[in-house]
């Protein structure tokens, strides 16, 4: 079998013996820090730092490499231009052969993780009586999204799902269930009336002293461990969680209950955790309540900033539940990576447990934890997304929404489809439209949810890739219905009219880069990175199309062309999948 190359990798020993060449061996592992270039296949941007050590001239460094650089089999011409960049451009029959290895290969170029790690994922999270909002949708969705892509490379991924199923607000809580009754409770969290109902709770404790004394006596008697205050609790906690899978499986998220690991999970540690940490000296009281220091962490007046794990009632937070989740998560869970995929407001928490973690011993290398932050979902009006009326806006509205909106878009572009393909192809084309839009943007930054636009099949969405996906598809079911022969090339070459030629060399050389971007998302963990890439993929499928008869070329160029699609639709569905969207067949 051929081995796999992508560009990067087969350029890289070339590199090698330039550099050893112009300036000698101790120069043969300077990164040639390829980048995507407009003039040519690839651009090598090293000569502008190399000049500097050197003291030589940017350009003239560059030239010094161009010289060196074998051209042959794989690059077949470099060119300097500007200060010193190097253009580089890939042998046809080098693209045409990797292409091949691909096609040949059911992981497409991609190989498992050589030292396959143990990977926590902490996502999702919602909390229990309380709406899912948009923040809960985008740790969902990104989470998700991860955990599929570092499952494929072959790492055991664990999800934890930490769900926000225990403190005071269960007081009140309890005491609007027992008002409301059993039954109609469970009919309004059933249905996912959640932030009515914690609303209302919130509303009374607001406003009656009687019902606040009530909550205030339940949460005494929820932490002794009261049974019948347990009960209750217990079956506050069953109804969100129903709710959240109900969400789940219309999102199609790998979640399942079973990786529900809420905060009440680790309620028996808490205590134990806190003495160990105050006999060892490591915690200490601020004013009776207890605090680790973090190195590193201070306040407005360069005071150190404390993690506060007891607090002077005895009561433990939410930092305390952090810190014997991210323990277990190593000494239990035996993780090698933990991922926290939450919102951005919450990095100086959970830098501050990170760094606690570190300082005790518990979290070293080759261990290492990261915060998978993101940015807020804004509203057209580039303000915190909400509801006409300020309310969040209910998770199962938004799919709605989506679904409905999509449903425009499919009535209107889909002909030949009956009911049933119809309504399911809305499902994903709107499902998908959510998660690529959230998946799309640099994760960090904010974005604007902008329904209309993101269920378009043109543009930056999700079905721009499913529409080329499915035309794909399609073009294998006319071939076969027509010449009832699919026959499809195991070796890739290109033909010799020059428009195609450019196009199904641009689209193979597109293709090569699927294992460059998976292995850059698995260590950024930006998956836009994919987004982008698939969109790149699809673009170039379209140009490819429109230049090149496919069923209506000769034989043997024509099995060659399917193989095209073929790998094509290969890549765009297994991209899909990594993002947890779907690649329906028809569209
Ligand atoms: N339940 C929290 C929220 O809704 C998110 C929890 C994130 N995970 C964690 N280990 N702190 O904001």
């Amino acid at each position: 079998m051929t081995e796999f190359h992508d560009p990067s990798e087969a350029l890289r020993p070339l590199f090698q013996a330039a550099l050893t060449v112009a300036f000698g061996a101790e120069f043969a592992s300077e990164d040639p820090i390829l980048r995507p270039s407009t003039h040519a296949d690839l651009q090598a941007n090293l000569a502008m730092g190399l000049a500097k050590r050197l003291k030589k001239q940017p350009r003239a460094v560059a030239e010094a490499i161009a010289a060196a650089l074998p051209i042959g089999d794989v690059l077949a011409a470099v060119e300097v231009a500007g200060p010193g960049f190097l253009n580089l451009t890939l042998a046809d029959a080098w693209i045409a052969a990797a292409a091949t290895a691909m096609l040949r290969d059911p992981r497409h170029g991609v190989p498992l993780a050589p030292a396959p790690e143990r990977v926590v994922i902490d996502y999702s999270a919602p909390n229990v009586a309380k709406e899912m909002h948009v923040g809960h949708l985008r740790s969902t969705v990104i989470g998700d999204a991860l955990a599929r892509l570092l499952g494929w490379r072959g790492h055991t991924v664990i999800r934890q799902n930490h769900v926000g199923d225990w403190g005071t607000p269960f007081g009140m809580l309890i005491e609007h269930l027992l008002d409301l009754g059993e039954a109609q409770a469970s009919s309004e969290l059933g249905v996912g009336e959640l932030s009515s109902f914690y609303k209302a709770a919130r509303v009374k404790f607001d406003s009656d002293p009687a019902f606040a004394e009530r909550a205030r006596h339940r949460v005494v008697q929820l932490q002794g461990g009261d049974p019948e205050t347990l009960r209750l609790w217990g079956l506050l906690v069953d109804l969100s969680r129903r709710y959240f899978s109900l969400v789940y499986d219309r999102l199609g998220v790998t979640l399942t209950p079973g990786d529900i690991k809420g905060e009440s999970f680790y309620n028996p540690a808490l205590a134990p955790l806190c003495d160990e940490l105050e006999r060892g000296g490591k915690a200490t009281l601020n004013q009776d309540a207890l605090c680790v220091f973090p190195e590193g962490f201070l306040g407005r007046n360069k005071e150190p900033l404390p993690l506060m794990i007891r607090k002077k009632d005895g009561g433990f937070g939410y930092a305390t539940t952090d810190l014997a989740a991210i323990r277990h998560r190593l000494d239990d869970l035996k993780a090698t990576r933990i991922l926290y995929v939450v919102g951005a407001p919450q990095e100086q928490h959970l830098a501050m447990v990170i760094a606690t973690a570190k300082q005790f011993g518990w979290l070293a290398p080759p261990a290492r934890a990261e915060h998978v932050k993101f940015g807020s979902v804004l509203g057209t009006d580039k303000r915190m997304f909400k509801t006409r009326q300020g309310d969040t806006v209910r998770l199962v509205d938004l799919i709605d929404a989506a679904v409905e909106a999509a449903e425009k878009e499919v009535r209107a572009n889909c002909q030949g489809l009956d009911e049933d393909t119809l309504l399911a192809l809305s499902r994903d084309v709107g499902i998908g439209a959510i998660k690529f839009a959230d998946l799309s943007s640099d994760r960090v930054k904010d974005y604007v949810f902008e329904l209309e636009r993101m269920v378009e099949f043109k543009g930056r969405t999700g079905g721009y890739i499913q529409y080329a996906h499915a035309r794909i598809q399609s073009i294998f079911r006319k071939t076969q219905e027509e010449l009832s022969e699919l026959s499809f090339a195991e070796a890739f070459t290109l033909a010799e009219a020059p428009e195609q030629r450019a196009a199904e060399r641009a689209l193979l050389f597109r293709l090569l880069g699927l294992r460059e971007v998976i292995l850059a998302v698995e260590t950024s963990l930006q998956p836009h990175l994919l987004c982008t890439f698939l969109l790149e993929v699809a673009e170039a499928f379209s140009t490819f199309y429109n230049a090149c008869p496919v069923k209506g070329a000769e034989p043997a160029q024509r099995s060659v062309r399917l193989a095209m699609c073929k790998l094509t639709a290969e890549v765009l569905a297994t991209g899909l999948s990594l993002l947890g969207i779907q690649a329906p067949p028809r569209m």
